[in-house]
């Protein structure tokens, strides 16, 4: 299928996109023309990846491990980054996100024994907030040089409603906080910052680990009665990352199949 190429020559940072969502991302922008960087904590995945996306959409890539958890490696990937697309930073989508994990989302916080408390929260916490931060701050005076630049944070309708699970719930309601204060900020470089709630979409991280049953019980909660796949995921980001969504500044589009309401 031939696509309307509205990102052709421009330069995105995808973090957490060798796999689920973020390789969505990167997927829907390169097939609109978009160069992409693909970051992860694994290397080789991180180049098979990149190497495929350039093939399929003859557009240039990067491959580059990152822990986005790391100030350190955060500052030397987007050193590799500027010098390779010369400054270009058009779009950086702060993806990655923390591994679902059982025990410590499912115990109430007056439960939680007091030796994990820092551990559970802190551990979300540093890989989605902090690491959207030291993206953001990296970024920034890339976009700031030129004028131009478009930040999208990956949330989730947890931090709109609330929801089992009060570490992840924390972490994302940090982003949404840091995507209002740079839409505000730095709207005067004429950069803006949106944020996707994401509702229940079928990854490795969510679906693959589910009972048959469970996956029901979560599908019909939403308006829609199903799940949400990546692909939609990649169009609603294609839209707010492209200068489609041109006026469009600090908001929060919701992607849940009509789970919380309206
Ligand atoms: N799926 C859902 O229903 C849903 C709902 C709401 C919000 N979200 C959010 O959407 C985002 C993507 O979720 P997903 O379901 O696509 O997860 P996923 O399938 O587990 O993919 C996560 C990606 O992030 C990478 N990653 C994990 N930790 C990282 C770190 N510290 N530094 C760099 N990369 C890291 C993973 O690769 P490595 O592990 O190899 O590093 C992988 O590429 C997350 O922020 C998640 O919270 C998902």
């Amino acid at each position: 299928m031939g696509y309307y190429r509205s990102m052709d020559g421009k330069y995105a940072v995808v973090t957490g996109s060798t796999r689920g969502i973020g390789r969505s991302i990167a997927e829907t922008l390169a097939r609109h023309g978009c160069n992409v960087v693909i970051t992860s904590r694994n290397a080789g995945e991180c180049r098979e990846t990149a190497s495929r996306l350039a093939e399929e959409n003859g557009v240039a890539t990067l491959g580059l491990t990152c822990d986005v958890s790391s100030q350190t490696e955060v500052s030397s990937l987007f050193g590799h980054v500027a010098s390779w697309c010369a400054g270009q930073m058009d779009v950086l989508v702060c993806n990655a996100g923390y591994p679902l994990q059982e025990e410590p989302w499912k115990t109430p916080l007056h439960e939680t024994p007091q030796d994990k408390l820092d551990g559970w929260y802190l551990g979300v916490f540093r890989t989605d907030a902090m690491g959207s931060v030291y993206c953001t701050r990296e970024a920034l005076p890339l976009m700031i040089a030129r004028g131009r630049g478009s930040i999208l944070y990956v949330s989730s309708i947890s931090a709109l409603t609330g929801f089992q699970g009060a570490p992840y719930t924390v972490a994302k309601a940090g982003i949404l906080g840091l995507m209002k204060d740079v839409a505000k900020e730095y709207g005067r470089y004429n950069i803006r910052a949106n944020a996707l709630a994401l509702g229940n979409i079928r990854t490795p991280a969510t679906w693959d680990l589910l009972d048959a049953e469970t996956r029901e019980l979560f599908a019909q909660q939403a308006a829609l009665r199903r799940w949400g796949s990546p692909e939609e995921v990649g169009n609603a980001a294609l839209f707010l990352a492209s200068d489609d969504s041109g006026f469009i500044t600090g908001h929060t589009l919701v992607v849940d199949g009509g789970m919380i309401g309206w």
